[in-house]
């Protein structure tokens, strides 16, 4: 097995083919992924077919804002795969996982109670008054939810955003109009979110881990400028 060493991006790690991040709760694996011991720590592999956030670092994200005391807006939680490699992470500050669904919910409950960094909230994103007392201002937003009003839910949750902030929207295409040709969606969503208040600063396709998905980073231009 080749070495992991540090990859280019802060707090990940690579053997040059598999992503990892260091396991807060050494022993546990969330999703069945490899756990590889290493002297006093034990590397997490991160499966990049479970998540999108993996996907996108894969195909040479270049915005990781993700540090030790970070605070991130997590909307469509599901059992909690790609949000428990953020805590992995973030281990002095907060991931708030928003889920509508109770199935998948009952599963991020016991995963949340193993990492002090992670909260979980049974909620619909299209309704950010639910969590507004709760969660506060965040350092980043990273939404991934697969409802066709996803950039109008996304929009909404801005309003959490601090100045200068990050948001990460995993687009799927399909869901916001399945007949439409998926490029076209995604100039359509780009617009929306500008018009959200988002200065758009990259994007790429997940392809090929995740057909017809875009990932698109924004940084918040100023409180002011961001649509409620
Ligand atoms: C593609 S899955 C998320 C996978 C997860 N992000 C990961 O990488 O581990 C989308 C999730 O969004 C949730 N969802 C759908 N609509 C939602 C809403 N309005 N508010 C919150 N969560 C929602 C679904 O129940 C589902 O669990």
């Amino acid at each position: 097995m080749e070495k992991i060493v540090p990859h280019e991006l802060p707090h990940v790690y690579t053997d040059g083919r598999t992503l990892y991040t260091h396991n807060l709760v050494p022993g546990q694996s969330v999703y069945g992924e490899k756990l590889v011991p290493h002297i006093d720590i034990e590397y997490r592999a991160w499966n990049p077919k479970r998540s999108k956030l993996a996907a996108f670092i894969l195909k040479g994200c270049g915005t990781f804002p993700f540090e030790k005391n970070s605070k991130v807006l997590y909307l469509g939680a599901a059992t909690g795969t790609t949000a428990s490699h953020i805590s992995d992470i973030v281990t002095e500050g907060m991931v708030y996982c928003v889920e509508l669904s109770p199935i998948p919910f009952r599963k991020l409950v016991p995963l949340c109670e193993t990492r002090a960094d992670m909260t979980p909230l049974l909620a619909d994103a299209n309704n950010p008054e639910g969590y507004e007392q709760l969660v506060g201002e965040v350092d980043v937003v990273y939404q991934d939810i697969a409802q066709r009003n996803q950039v109008e839910i996304f929009v909404k949750n801005l309003r959490f955003l601090k100045d200068r902030g990050t948001a990460y929207l995993m687009v799927k295409a399909r869901s916001i109009d399945v007949a439409k040709d998926p490029e076209e969606v995604y100039d359509s969503v780009k617009e929306q979110i500008i018009g959200g208040g988002l200065n758009v600063i990259e994007s790429s396709d997940l392809l090929p881990y995740e057909k017809d998905h875009m990932a698109i980073v924004g940084v918040a231009m100023s409180s002011d400028a961001i649509v409620h």
